[in-house]
């Protein structure tokens, strides 16, 4: 069974295509992904309307290139696209315009390997929440039209279950409940996770993700976006030191799984003030505040999943999202799960497939393979739950 996934939530445009046995057993035939990373960076963060337009611009691209290195299509002189199926294009890319322009040329120029009319592929699995709205759209109404134009059903999928369930790349079996720590640019939560598909958000943050405070903590501190690698570059040399500064750890103690961010980014930003500007370029100041906004992050990480791993007995710990990247984060998290929880499993994603990615949204869509949904009524969600 061949899963043809599209993720476009936030600012990295991906396609992957994954073989699934009947036995569950992946076979990754492509996940390409283009990051928008450098445009960004000249902002100094993601805005949404310029997010979008470099989804319009490269997600046609990327869908060719998954493609071609799957060998599911080929390049042949233009193909003639019957008005039918051009009006049906133009109808649901109706507010899309630029992803008309990309997609009607592609019809024409590559044509499939199958003969089916279709690609060698069962379902189109696409996210659909939450995430930055005008972003979700584009891959949303890329997967409408290629379903449209394929017959292939769709799965809509939950960018969040998607960061939990794409530990199954490095696992066959995991045991359940287990607690699973969401940190993202865009959301940061606690999940208990009962089984596939039966989740409760047990707790997660009132304002800032903490992605997002690494990332506005770096943009005080003069460093480029995205915040979360450079921070903890810089913070290498300094694990395990103390060091001279010393910065909240917001909602540390309270007997809930919530957390707040933004109190720690408005810490950073007096301590960063009060300094004169002979000290803000100092190289040494700047690698000191990294340590401390990485340990001060990771304190407050790990104290509250330990704490609903206990109060939930959980088997298993399931770290994803662009954060869980961090060394640190992982590594401090290991060594106080081999302390205090020595029978639970920890689970975290390569680095690779720990920001976003479209292999990530296959596998979810694999699990849900029984929930359909048709391009006509596939919508956008920026909110979208995981649980209710
Ligand atoms: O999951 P993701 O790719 O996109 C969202 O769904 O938001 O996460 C992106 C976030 C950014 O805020 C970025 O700064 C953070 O992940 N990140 C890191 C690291 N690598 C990426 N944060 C801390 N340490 C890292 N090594
Ligand atoms: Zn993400």
């Amino acid at each position: 069974m061949k899963i043809l996934a599209i993720e476009t939530s936030c600012d990295d445009t991906g396609v992957a295509i994954l073989d699934a046995n009947e036995a569950g057993d992946f076979r990754v035939l492509s996940n390409i992904i283009s990051s928008q990373i450098e445009i960004h960076k000249k902002y100094g963060g993601i805005f949404p309307a310029m997010a979008k337009r470099e989804h319009q611009k490269n997600i046609v691209p990327t869908l060719i290139e998954a493609l071609s290195q799957t060998g599911l299509i080929i390049e042949k002189k233009n193909a003639i696209l019957s008005n039918d199926k051009k009006t049906g294009i133009n109808e649901i890319l109706e507010r899309e315009p630029e992803l008309y322009k990309k997609i009607i040329p592609f019809f024409k120029k590559y044509h499939l390997t199958a003969q089916a009319g279709k690609p060698d592929v069962d379902f189109i699995a696409v996210t659909n929440g939450p995430g930055l709205e005008p972003c979700l759209w584009v891959g949303v109404n890329l997967a409408r039209v290629l379903s449209f134009f394929w017959d292939i059903p769709i799965i809509a999928t939950n960018h969040i279950e998607s960061h939990i369930l794409v530990n199954y790349l490095s696992r066959k079996e995991i045991k359940f409940p287990a607690i699973s720590l969401v940190v993202s640019g865009g959301h940061t939560q606690i999940i208990l996770v009962k089984g596939i598909g039966d989740y409760k958000i047990l707790g997660e943050t009132r304002d800032d993700a903490a992605g997002e405070c690494f990332d506005k903590a770096a943009k005080i501190l003069g460093l480029e976006y995205p915040g979360g690698p450079i921070i903890s570059k810089l913070a290498e040399k300094l694990v395990g030191c103390r060091t001279p500064h010393q910065l909240p750890r917001p909602m540390i103690n309270t007997k809930d799984y919530d957390f707040s961010f933004s109190g720690l980014k408005t810490a950073i930003l007096y301590h960063h003030q009060k300094q004169s500007k002979k000290i803000q370029k100092d190289k040494k100041y700047i690698s000191d505040m990294c340590a401390e906004i990485q340990q001060a992050i990771v304190d407050v990480l790990l104290k509250k999943t330990i704490q609903a791993t206990k109060d939930y007995n959980a088997k298993t710990i399931i770290l994803g999202g662009g954060v869980s990247a961090n060394h640190e984060l992982k590594t401090q998290l290991l060594i106080k799960i081999k302390q205090e929880l020595p029978n639970v499993e920890f689970l975290f994603p390569e680095i690779d497939h720990s920001t976003d990615n479209g292999l990530m949204t296959a596998i979810t869509g694999y699990f849900h393979k029984k929930e359909t949904t048709n391009w006509q009524d596939l919508k956008a969600n920026a909110n979208l739950r995981i649980s209710k």
